[in-house]
């Protein structure tokens, strides 16, 4: 199943979708996105992801040209057209949403005062979850020597389009085997994983590093901090270092479209037990549990 892409309101296959040369995403990297993704068809905390692309856009003074609800309108007839094409094979496929924003085409300059009109972009293709092994075995990833971006250079903050430096950390775990690169901050503390957040286990409490460690505040990272509330499970910011991880009980990652993970293995090191252990299944049930609040 292809992708069906909206492209400044031209809704077409993956094949013909195209964006101009002198778009300054393309030219500059310039430009925020956000990646979302449906149960029962509606996109799981809508409202938290476009408050996270309006955040993303004033951080690089780009005016958002849309409301929340005619997005919500636009992304809604892109899906339709996916889901026209596909027939009764289209039945139980959920979808992964990516909304881009750019400067829009300019001159080759950098003054923003050439790009009028920003590019708004709707990518819609199924979802596709990592395999039932991930979460029954748990996954290696890789601790990658890549530093994540310094917050006073491209704030991690920032869901930028400028994703080199996940890119570079992501091919080298792969290369390693790894499902998922992590990486540290300039000061060598843990961050974050090439796209995901990072959590560890002691003792029965959970803890990740605080936004201040340079980091995407992730949406699945704040409503798993509720999830540990209504479950139970004391979870808090702390700054970690290497040896947390190796010491820690479990470790798991959170993102959109693959909602929690359990990492049984760093580099050539077993986590805990090897095994997907009791808090991340617990977190893992109850975010499930509570799905349909966020949609
Ligand atoms: N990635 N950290 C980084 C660097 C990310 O790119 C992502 C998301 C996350 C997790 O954020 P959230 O829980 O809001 O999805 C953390 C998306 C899924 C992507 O780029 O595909």
């Amino acid at each position: 199943m292809g992708s069906t892409i909206y492209v400044n309101g031209r809704i077409t296959g993956e094949s013909e979708a195209v964006v101009p040369v002198l778009d300054h995403g393309f030219l500059y990297g310039e430009g925020v996105y956000e990646v979302m993704r449906t149960y029962r068809r509606t996109p799981f905390l809508y409202g938290r992801h476009m408050a996270r692309m309006r955040r993303s856009a004033a951080m690089i003074d780009l005016e958002v040209p849309f409301t929340d609800e005619y997005l919500l309108g636009e992304i809604g007839k892109t899906a339709d057209r996916f889901y026209q094409g596909q027939g009764p094979e289209g039945d139980g496929v959920e979808l992964y949403i990516r909304v881009l924003l750019t400067r829009g085409v300019g001159a080759i300059t950098y003054d923003t005062r050439s790009c009028p009109a920003p590019t708004v972009v709707i990518i819609v293709k199924p979802q596709v979850d990592p395999p039932p092994e991930a979460y029954d075995e748990g996954v290696k990833v890789i601790l990658v020597p890549i530093v994540r971006n310094h917050p006073g250079s491209v704030n991690p903050l920032i869901k930028s389009n400028n994703l080199l430096n996940n890119a570079l950390a992501w091919q080298q775990a792969r290369r390693q085997g790894g499902f998922e690169a992590i990486m540290r901050n300039y000061r060598g503390e843990i961050s974050e994983c090439s796209q995901s957040n990072l959590f560890v286990v002691k003792d029965g409490q959970a803890a990740t590093p605080p936004l201040e460690a340079g980091l995407l505040a992730g949406i699945t990272r704040e409503f798993v901090f509720e999830c540990g509330q209504s479950a139970g499970v004391p979870i808090r910011e702390a700054t970690l270092l290497d040896a947390d991880l190796f010491d820690a009980d479990e470790l798991f990652l959170t993102s959109t479209t693959r909602e929690i993970v359990p990492i049984v293995q760093v580099d050539d090191r077993k986590v805990g037990t090897g095994r997907p252990g009791p808090v991340t299944r617990t977190l893992l049930a109850e975010f499930r549990r509570r799905i349909p609040e966020g949609l």
